[in-house]
């Protein structure tokens, strides 16, 4: 039988092994510098936001079946990976509308922002900023696009419109959009009339949020959140300030059911820029959207917050790649939460991923900082992935490929 043998211990070498820093006396800042994942900020998020506003993230529509399934498309992607390539310097970067950007993830537009975390659009587009990444504000965000420019001026940013009921009401948006230095505009088709929030009706969701008496009990939990509420700005949707409709009308004047293709052409008559069009959900309408003169596609089934029954946008898109990829740039989003899911549908064929969710949640968990850190997370696990895959850049990637298993 071998036997290890004794000596008596050192104490130097104890000595070295003891860890002299102090626990730190804000438990959140401990948590946040150990957040491995995105889903680990979730979680923190989820302790720092009042339950209505963490499940209107994270909800989707009806039954959220679409999103599980879009999450779940993800968990199936398998590289094909090569081994022994030199992947000792590995280049992240790529182009998007013709300009580089450090790695092909973009922000989302998402509205109301504000609720999640006080500082809200500008938070994050100074992140984008920062990252030299994209960040596209949403016609219902609680920041106007002259806010947004003259809070982050640098920004590359992108506005994103719906076609609303009066034309005259979408052309206001637009000028706003032009007036104040956004690249392109982000055009959402899957909104002919809103998502079925089933979530939100449960929880009493209301925008803004109403006092009630249950507040009381919601205050006394979060506290800080609500004192960050009654203390920074109103909560309103930025982009309609002087409307002489009142906003409970909104919804109704946002989205239009009689929308169709023409108003693409329409649009392209009237802004001179790149358009991306979002929530495209089959190969025939990117074919057919493809054809009208639009720079870009976002596959996406906004986040499984619309139609609960649609196909998985990560499903088509190698098809969509395949049919008109060399005419539009195409992007895809819905359920990325993590560096490998960005990077599995850019090897699927993705010029470029949007993520929502994602970064609200930095957002949710510590305003600026937590969006950085997701991005620092999603940046540690793109590149990890692309070194352990052999690739050392994105056209590798590409090259190299993947699947999704069935
Ligand atoms: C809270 C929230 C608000 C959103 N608001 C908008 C919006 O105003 N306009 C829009 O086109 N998409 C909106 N989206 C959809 C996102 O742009 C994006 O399609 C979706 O978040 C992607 O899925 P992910 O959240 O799983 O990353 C929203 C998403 C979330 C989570």
């Amino acid at each position: 039988m071998i036997r290890s043998t004794r000596k008596f211990p050192s104490l130097p070498y104890f000595w070295s092994l003891i860890d002299w820093s102090l626990p730190s006396l804000n438990p959140y800042k401990g948590r946040l510098l150990r957040a491995q994942t995105i889903e680990d900020i979730a979680q923190i998020a989820k302790e720092r936001t009042p339950e209505v506003v963490f499940d209107y993230v994270e909800g989707g529509a009806v039954d959220e079946i679409a999103y599980a399934r879009t999450r779940n498309a993800f968990n199936r992607i398998e590289f094909n990976t090569r081994v022994m390539r030199d992947v000792s310097k590995i280049d992240t970067s790529e182009k998007i509308l013709g300009k580089e950007v450090d790695i092909p993830i973009c922000f989302a537009p998402t509205g109301y922002t504000r609720l999640m975390h006080h500082v809200g659009e500008p938070a994050v587009a100074n992140v984008a900023s920062k990252k030299n990444l994209i960040y596209a504000l949403s016609t219902m965000g609680t920041t106007s696009p002259a806010e947004l420019a003259e809070a982050v001026p640098n920004s590359r940013r992108w506005f994103q419109l719906y076609i609303m009921k009066n034309r005259s009401d979408s052309l206001a948006v637009i000028k706003q959009a032009k007036d104040n230095g956004f690249e392109a505009l982000v055009l959402t088709v899957d909104t002919p009339v809103p998502g079925l929030r089933y979530r939100d009706n449960r929880n009493g969701l209301t925008v803004p949020p109403k006092i009630r008496l249950n507040t009381v009990f919601a205050i006394a939990r979060k506290p800080i959140w609500w004192l960050n509420l009654f203390t920074t700005g109103k909560l309103e949707f930025a982009a309609f300030r002087g409307w002489d409709k009142p906003l409970s009308e909104l919804g109704g004047l946002i989205f239009d059911p009689s929308t169709t293709m023409k108003e693409i052409t329409w649009l392209r008559s009237v802004w001179k820029g790149p358009i991306i069009v979002k929530g495209v959900q089959s190969v025939e309408d990117a074919k057919a959207i493809a054809k009208l003169g639009v720079q870009g596609i976002i596959l996406s089934n906004h986040g499984g917050r619309q139609f609960d029954r649609g196909q998985v946008p990560l499903e088509i898109l190698p098809e969509v790649v395949k049919a008109v990829g060399n005419k539009v740039e195409i992007y895809i989003d819905g359920g990325i939460m993590s560096g490998l899911d960005a990077l599995g549908a850019i090897a699927l064929g993705a010029k470029a991923v949007f993520i929502g969710r994602a970064y609200l949640y930095g957002a949710m968990a510590n305003g600026e900082a937590g969006v950085e850190q997701v991005i620092e997370i999603m940046r540690k696990e793109f590149e990890n992935g692309m070194a352990l895959s052999g690739a050392t850049n994105i056209a590798e990637v590409r090259k190299n490929g993947a699947r999704i298993r069935n």
